[in-house]
């Protein structure tokens, strides 16, 4: 079977509802020794498929049902880094919900991690994903990709694009490890892979997964180039390149010279992490938030703003789709 393959259907022969999901998970897999085909979302499983003894059973978590989309309301959304709670999610990670409103369920970004370093529990899966990256924030965590060679280990500053469907698994990090992982749709499947073992004997990294390409950008080889911000500079991590204009990601800091100014720019998602340092918001509405290492952003389109008040250490990750994004100073 072609690893691109995902249309296999997963026949469900009866549905389980549960009250202890993650208990009843356990219970079909290891004691009884169903296999894991599907489980989504996340940062929250609430439905997972499983297969074995020739029947499928869809287990589902009692009194839950799928976030309706809803309309994107275009309102400035920022989350402070201390006032929020981290959940346990697939493969025992932690997750802290970046975007709480989901915009509509377009887009999902989660602060995740592991805070004893070690092997990590994953298995080889993939994800039915538009556009989905991973950045590295603290420590460090080894994984390996489908084609892309023997594993890689990612420091903080480090960055993958993952690309639709490819095949991957986290095999072990640091201790305190975080990173920041942004995705669309928010909710998406993640199908378990059992028949192609990693890393893979073959290595083709320039392969074009549903048009784009794995991307693995570290912090120690990158260029610093003028940002389409005034008043900072950016390295840019490839990923715009790589998924043909899908999506851009850079880090931002204050250039040397320059100031900033207001700004607006055109683009359905534009959500900024702040790395290190502080700044303050400001949007055209009088708005304006205190923003500290690890708070998060999103300002929708046509919406005025600038970074005032910066600290110098100031760095930003920018994740913005589609990619082609026009900044206007009007
Ligand atoms: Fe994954």
């Amino acid at each position: 079977m072609s690893s691109a393959d995902t249309s296999r259907p997963f026949t469900v022969d009866f549905e389980l509802v549960c009250k202890e999901f993650n208990a009843a998970l356990d219970f079909y897999t290891t004691k009884l020794g169903f296999r894991l085909d599907v489980i989504f979302p996340a940062d929250n499983p609430r439905t997972a498929v499983l297969s074995g003894f020739g029947i499928g059973i869809q287990l589902k978590r009692a009194g839950d049902s799928a976030p309706t989309a809803g309309q994107h309301v275009p309102a400035v959304t920022v989350q402070h880094a201390d006032t929020d709670s981290w959940g346990a999610g697939r493969a025992g990670m932690e997750y802290r919900d970046l975007i709480p409103g989901r915009l509509g369920g377009r887009y999902i970004a989660s602060q995740i991690r592991i805070q004893d370093g070690g092997p990590v529990p994953d298995y080889v899966h993939h994800h039915r994903v538009r556009f989905q990256m991973i950045f590295c924030y603290k420590g460090w965590v080894r994984a390996v990709y489908e084609d892309q060679g023997q594993p890689l280990v990612m420091q903080a500053g480090d960055c993958v694009l993952q690309p639709p469907h490819i095949r991957h698994r986290v095999l072990e990090c640091s201790d305190g490890m975080e990173v920041i992982e942004i995705s669309g749709p928010a909710e998406h499947e993640t199908f378990v892979e059992h028949s192609i073992a990693l890393p893979t004997k073959s290595l083709h990294s320039d392969r074009i997964f549903d048009g784009q390409q794995f991307v693995f950008h570290q912090v120690a080889d990158a260029n610093w180039l003028a940002a389409s911000i005034d008043g900072f500079e950016a390295r840019d991590t490839g990923i715009g390149a790589a998924t043909k204009g899908v999506a851009s990601a850079m880090v931002l800091r204050l250039s040397d010279a320059g100031r900033t100014a207001a700004t607006s720019h055109n683009a359905e998602f534009f959500f900024h992490f702040v790395l290190q340092g502080s700044t303050t918001l400001r949007c055209s509405d009088d708005m304006q938030w205190q923003l500290l290492t690890g708070d998060s952003f999103v300002i929708p389109p046509d919406t005025r703003f600038e970074f005032a008040e910066n600290s110098s250490d100031l760095e930003l990750l920018q994740v913005v789709l589609p990619g082609d994004v026009t900044m206007s100073d009007r």
